[in-house]
């Protein structure tokens, strides 16, 4: 069975996309094979690879009935493929939540269908609470929970917290916390004070030893589709998340 991993918060643009692109690409390079999992309308995972291409089948046709296997893409990274998302999951939303029959548990399904294909699977979740994103924490196991260090850090992480008991308790049992990954780290005294306020707060048993430092690289590499670890190996950031994906591995007992 494959690894399920889900990068998720309540919060937008505190470092999901890039955290759930690094750690697939990091886990392909070495030698896992794994599958992105695009869960956001947005679709920044698949921009991110080169994959957001309106005109080829996407996961809100998944939940249209189109076979898995038709919808998943290959990336330029050996090991590595992705289902790609993009606006018309919007639609998917509102039809899932207009249904009437059970609906909470579709992804899983159709993720189920090439589980055994893959040593991991990776979800980018979004930012909204919504029913796709019950999909997304019925269909995983592990929830990594990236944290953007500012004033809000632990903004909206009771709801969070609260929504992950609600799917352990009517649907997926096995769904935990696997840490919490500061996010955006600057060598400043301000970042050391919040990053020092986090270890003594309720996530401290949670965080990552690893932190992710900012670098400029990571906001150029989409443009040349493709995540922090192909475009620049050796930036700040890029080590940093290989350092995380090696935490993440030994807490996986993998390492
Ligand atoms: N370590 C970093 N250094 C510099 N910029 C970063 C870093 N991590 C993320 N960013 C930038 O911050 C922005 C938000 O990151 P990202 O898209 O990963 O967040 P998100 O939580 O997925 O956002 P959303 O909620 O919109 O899906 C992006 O422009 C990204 O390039
Ligand atoms: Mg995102």
């Amino acid at each position: 069975m494959a690894i399920r991993i889900a990068f998720t918060n309540i919060k937008g643009g505190i470092g999901k996309t890039t955290s759930s692109v690094a750690l697939s690409v990091g886990l392909a390079q070495r030698g896992y094979r794994v599958l992105l999992v695009d869960g956001d309308p947005q679709g920044s995972a698949s921009s991110n690879l080169g994959r957001k291409d309106i005109a080829r089948y996407s996961l809100a046709d998944c939940f249209d009935g189109i076979h898995v296997t038709r919808v998943i893409r290959d990336t330029e990274i050996k090991n590595l493929d992705i289902i790609p998302s993009n606006l018309n999951l919007l639609n998917t939303i509102k039809y899932l939540e207009k249904s009437e029959r059970r609906v909470d548990n579709l992804l899983n399904s159709i993720i189920d269908e090439v589980d055994s294909e893959y040593d991991f699977i990776v979800f980018d979740c979004l930012a909204f609470d919504n029913i796709l994103l019950t999909n997304l924490y019925v269909a995983a196991q592990y929830l990594v929970v990236p944290v953007k260090l500012d004033k809000h850090s632990l903004e909206g992480y009771d709801y969070l917290l609260n929504k992950i008991e609600i799917v352990r308790a009517d649907l997926n049992n096995d769904l935990e916390i696997i840490g919490v990954l500061p996010t955006m780290y600057r060598h400043t005294n301000l970042h050391r004070e919040v990053l020092e306020s986090l270890k003594k707060s309720a996530v401290g048993e949670l965080l990552f030893d690893t932190y992710i430092r900012t670098s400029i690289r990571v906001e150029e590499a989409p443009f040349y589709s493709e995540s922090i670890l192909q475009y620049a190996k050796n930036s700040t950031s890029a080590i940093d998340y290989n350092s995380f994906i090696d935490e993440l591995l030994e807490a996986l007992d993998l390492a």
